[in-house]
């Protein structure tokens, strides 16, 4: 009690106030001051080590390059130049805080991606972000969690599996193809094809990860709405610098949306999960695990072959891992696959002949059916419309970069050392734009991928990434893809659009590279209905 009056004595009078704050404010100078030096130590250490890298001309050696790499056209216009100039790679820093190698060269390229996945880590520069919303998934998870949920989540892309849903990806199409029709019919030729093609996926990705119909493409869904809003927050908040702090972030009106939009997405997943759990252990009693995994004739969401994923010690996951494995696939495979979609779409309608050859493709295989339905078997009678697909994933690649930290030094070619902890950031673009590597890099021309990867570097073309940590969902994107363009090819003709609100003046489209590549504006496109010939009409009703 004393203590207490004495220390209460000391800070209430005013001598005593002043030695409380005298002793706080050089405490807080001291641990700054130490922060500081600890930064910039680390700063000049990494410089150093990565002197065997050219570095781009900077302004200053501790601001570095911050705030010149730009989600803009004119910042893959850059990536451009450096891959000019320096054809492999080059380092890279944004102020004392992040020190990056950046690659664009297969040669480079290939023995980071390839890196076992236990000496490989997802970097907190492009992931942070994306945690309050995925958790520790499969996307963002590292080391053995990693490797344990990457075994458990690979049954779900079996070729079994993903056959069943190749009838969802007709059906969501032909429910756009509805809409368009309707809207060419009332005279709105010009569409933004991102605003309908990513309703599409996110109806498409619902039914296969939820069996959920959301009718989403016709009208309002809450869900939908928060995860194009929690895709456009995450964009948002790497831009400020500011924001990357969790204790400025949550305090800002962005950050406050973002928590709301993800209250909204988990309700969801974690309602959808409780009655999947409910309905597989009602039908448990009649059939065998392996039935129930496998079984190709019945049509299986994604999370029902996840809620019976067991590992060898058989456990499975529990239902939080679940939900943010479900929520991953939703964020990542929505709009990647949108995104491609929309830039083959854009590509045939900037080249008619390609265009034609596509849809002479899939009208011969139309012939003689009733129906213009595209199934599983047809997939792989698509050749020159897959061609098409290719070069639009190699020259608009969705996904621009990835990026990765090393738990070890990682020698690349000609002996210069990546060392332990800084960020590679493996370009997709540049290696994908690399005039080393491809002929006429800004060209489309499908006719690069005639013949299978002949003469081709294995790590020229990468747009789902490679090695252990590539993308898990690319035959589920590059089916939907073939269904997606093929239908749309068979009932309309594309030539490039007017952004109506900006007419004629809008000049030639922007690339907007966000999460993934977009266009700035919208990416417009002019419709008009194909009439087919009268032994291909589809009967009526
Ligand atoms: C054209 C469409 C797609 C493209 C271009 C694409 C691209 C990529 C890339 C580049 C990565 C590596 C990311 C990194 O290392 O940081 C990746 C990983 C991943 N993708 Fe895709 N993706 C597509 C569609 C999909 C779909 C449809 C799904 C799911 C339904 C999906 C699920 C995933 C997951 C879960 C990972 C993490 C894999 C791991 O780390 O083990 N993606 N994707």
């Amino acid at each position: 009690m004393s203590l207490l009056q004495g220390f209460l004595s000391l800070v209430l009078s005013w001598d005593g106030l002043c030695q409380i704050l005298y002793v706080v404010g050089t405490g807080l100078l001291a641990v700054a001051a130490i922060w500081t030096v600890k930064l910039l130590m680390r700063h000049a250490w990494y410089m150093q080590r990565l002197s065997c890298f050219s570095k781009p001309h900077t302004n200053s050696w501790l601001i570095g390059h911050m705030g010149k790499m730009q989600s803009t056209e004119e910042g893959l216009q850059q990536v451009d130049e450096l891959v000019q100039t320096y054809k492999h790679s080059c380092s890279w820093f944004i102020g004392p805080f992040y020190h990056l190698v950046r690659v664009f060269h297969p040669d480079f390229v290939k023995p980071l991606l390839m890196a076992p996945a236990s000496v490989t880590v997802k970097d907190e520069l492009i992931y942070d972000h994306l945690r309050p919303w995925l958790g520790q998934s499969l996307l963002i998870s590292n080391g053995e969690e990693w490797s344990r949920r990457r075994r458990l989540l690979t049954p779900a892309f079996h070729f079994d599996i993903l056959k069943t849903y190749v009838s969802t990806f007709n059906a969501s199409t032909n429910i756009m193809h509805d809409k368009w029709r309707r809207l060419v019919s009332e005279g709105s030729t010009d569409l933004d094809m991102f605003d309908h093609v990513i309703l599409m996926t996110l109806d498409s990705l619902l039914k296969c990860a939820f069996s959920h119909s959301s009718n989403c493409q016709e009208s309002n869904s809450e869900y939908v709405s928060a995860i194009v809003e929690l895709s456009d927050l995450i964009i948002d908040r790497r831009q400020n610098v500011l924001h990357h702090w969790d204790w400025i972030y949550w305090k800002t009106q962005q950050g406050k949306r973002f928590k709301k939009a993800l209250g909204v997405v988990q309700r969801f997943t974690k309602e959808v999960i409780q009655k999947r759990r409910a309905l597989i252990s009602q039908q448990k009693e009649t059939e065998t695990q392996s039935e129930l995994t496998t079984k190709p004739q019945r049509k299986k969401a994604f999370v029902d072959i996840i809620l019976l994923s067991k590992d060898e010690n058989g456990q499975g996951l529990t239902d939080e891992e679940i939900q943010a494995e479900a929520d991953t696939f939703m964020f990542a495979g929505h709009d990647t696959t949108a995104s491609a979609i929309c830039w083959t779409l854009y590509n045939l309608a900037q080249h008619p002949h390609y265009q034609e050859q596509c849809r002479q493709e899939v009208v011969d295989l139309m012939q003689g059916r009733d129906e213009h339905q595209i199934e599983w078997e047809d997939l792989s009678n698509l050749p020159f419309t897959t061609m098409c697909i290719r070069e639009t994933l190699r020259l608009h690649c969705p996904v621009q970069a990835v990026t990765r930290k090393y738990t070890q030094d990682m020698t690349l070619p000609g002996g210069r050392i990546v060392p332990e902890g800084a960020i590679c950031l493996v370009s997709i673009y540049g290696t994908h734009h690399n005039p080393a590597v491809w002929t006429d890099p800004h060209v489309f021309n499908p006719m690069r991928f005639e013949t299978n990867n002949e003469g081709r570097d294995s790590h020229a073309f990468i747009p789902f990434s490679s090695g252990p940590r590539n993308c898990i969902g690319q035959k589920f994107a590059l089916a939907e893809l073939r269904v997606v363009v093929a239908l749309t090819l068979l009932k309309f003709r594309l030539t490039p659009g007017v952004n109506p609100n900006l007419g004629s003046s809008s000049g030639g489209v922007r690339r907007l590279p966000q999460l993934v590549l977009r266009a700035e504006g919208g990416l417009w496109l002019r419709l008009e209905l194909v009439k087919l010939p009268s032994n291909l009409e589809e009967p009526q009703g």
